[in-house]
C-alpha cells in the first residue's frame, strides 16, 4: 500500500486534488483508494463527495486515533474501523474528519515528543494498509500536529500550487520541513516530495504558462501538468460529486481539460510510486 499527503497551505487546491486523483486511481488504475480527511471541521471532502449530511456527528471519528484511548477502543470494538469508514458514489471511501481533530493537536502538544508523531502512522499500517492500496490524506493548512502526523505517516507528499512566487517559497519551506522529519531521530519516516503541480491556471495569461515552465526547469522529477481553472470544478463540489461523474458534453472546454490533467497527474503519481 503507498500513502500520499496532500500539503501545503490553504486554498491551493488540496481537497480537489485529493478528490480527483482518488477517483481516477479508483476508476481508471482499478485500486482500493481511501482518502482520510484530516483538514478540520468543514469537511470539504464529505461535501465534495456528496455525503456531509451521512458522516455529521460520526460515531467512530478518525479524531480518536490521536487519543490516549485508542488502543482500548481498538481491542474492545472489533468494527471500530468500519465504522470509521464511509462509502462514495465513485469510488474511493471516505473517512471524514470530525469536530475532535482541533481538541486532539492540543492534546497532543502534551504528549512526549517521540510518543507524539506516530499515531496516524501506527494506524495506517495497522488498519489501512491491510485493506487499501492507496491512501491519500488531505492535511490542515496549517502547521499543527496533525499536520505532522500526517506528513509523518506518509511516504509520499503531494503539492498543489496557485502560480505564484510566494507559493514557490512555501515549497522551499516545505522541502526543507520534509528534510527536519527525514533526519528525525525518534522516527525513521521518510516523506519525499513526489509530484508538484499549479491548479487553477487561467490558460489565457502567459503568467501561468512561465510558472509551469519554470516548476519544470527547476523539479523536473516532481513536476506534473497543470490544472485549468474551470467553474466546473467549484460546480460539480456543489452538487457533491467531482468532473469525472460528468459525461463530456456536460463539461466545459476547461473542466475537460481539467479532468484529463487530473487523469495524467494519476498515471504519473502511480508510476512514480512504482518506480520507487
Ligand atoms: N481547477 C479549478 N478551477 C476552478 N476552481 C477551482 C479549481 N480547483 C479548486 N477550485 C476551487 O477553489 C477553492 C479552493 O479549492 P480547495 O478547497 O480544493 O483548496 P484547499 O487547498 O483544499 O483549501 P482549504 O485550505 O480551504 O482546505 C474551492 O472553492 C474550489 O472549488
Ligand atoms: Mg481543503
Amino acid at each position: 500500500m503507498r500513502s500520499c499527503a496532500y500539503v501545503p497551505k490553504g486554498g491551493v487546491g488540496k481537497t480537489t486534488s485529493t478528490a480527483h486523483i482518488a477517483v481516477s486511481a479508483t476508476q481508471d488504475h482499478g485500486l482500493d483508494v481511501l482518502v482520510i480527511d484530516l483538514a478540520g471541521t468543514q469537511n470539504d471532502l464529505a461535501t465534495q463527495f456528496g455525503i456531509a449530511d451521512e458522516v455529521t456527528d460520526p460515531d467512530a471519528p478518525i479524531s480518536a486515533i490521536f487519543g490516549e484511548n485508542w488502543s482500548f477502543i481498538r481491542e474492545n470494538i472489533d468494527d471500530v474501523f468500519d465504522r470509521m469508514v464511509f462509502a462514495t458514489d465513485e469510488g474511493p471511501d471516505l473517512i471524514p474528519a470530525d469536530d475532535g481533530l482541533g481538541a486532539e493537536d492540543n492534546n497532543l502538544a502534551n504528549v512526549p515528543r517521540e510518543n507524539r508523531y506516530d499515531r496516524l502512522e501506527s494506524f495506517i499500517e495497522d488498519e489501512v494498509a491491510p485493506q487499501y492500496d492507496l491512501v491519500l490524506l488531505d492535511l490542515p493548512g496549517k502547521e499543527d500536529n496533525i499536520t505532522i502526523n500526517g506528513l509523518f505517516a506518509a511516504e509520499n507528499v503531494i503539492a498543489p500550487l496557485r502560480p505564484g512566487e510566494f507559493e514557490r517559497k512555501q515549497l522551499e519551506n516545505l522541502e526543507r520541513e520534509l528534510a527536519l522529519i527525514r533526519d528525525d531521530e525518534d522516527h525513521d519516516a521518510q516523506p519525499q516530495l513526489r509530484l508538484v503541480f499549479a491548479t487553477m491556471v487561467d490558460q489565457t495569461t502567459n503568467l501561468a504558462d512561465e510558472f509551469t515552465d519554470s516548476l519544470e526547469s527547476e523539479y523536473p522529477e516532481i513536476a506534473g501538468t497543470s490544472v485549468s481553472e474551470s467553474a466546473n470544478i467549484g460546480n460539480e463540489q456543489a452538487a457533491g460529486q467531482t468532473l469525472f461523474a460528468l459525461p463530456d458534453d456536460e463539461l466545459y472546454t476547461t473542466g475537460k481539460r481539467a479532468r484529463n490533467a487530473y487523469r495524467e497527474l494519476t498515471t504519473d503519481l502511480l508510476n512514480r510510486l512504482d518506480a520507487r
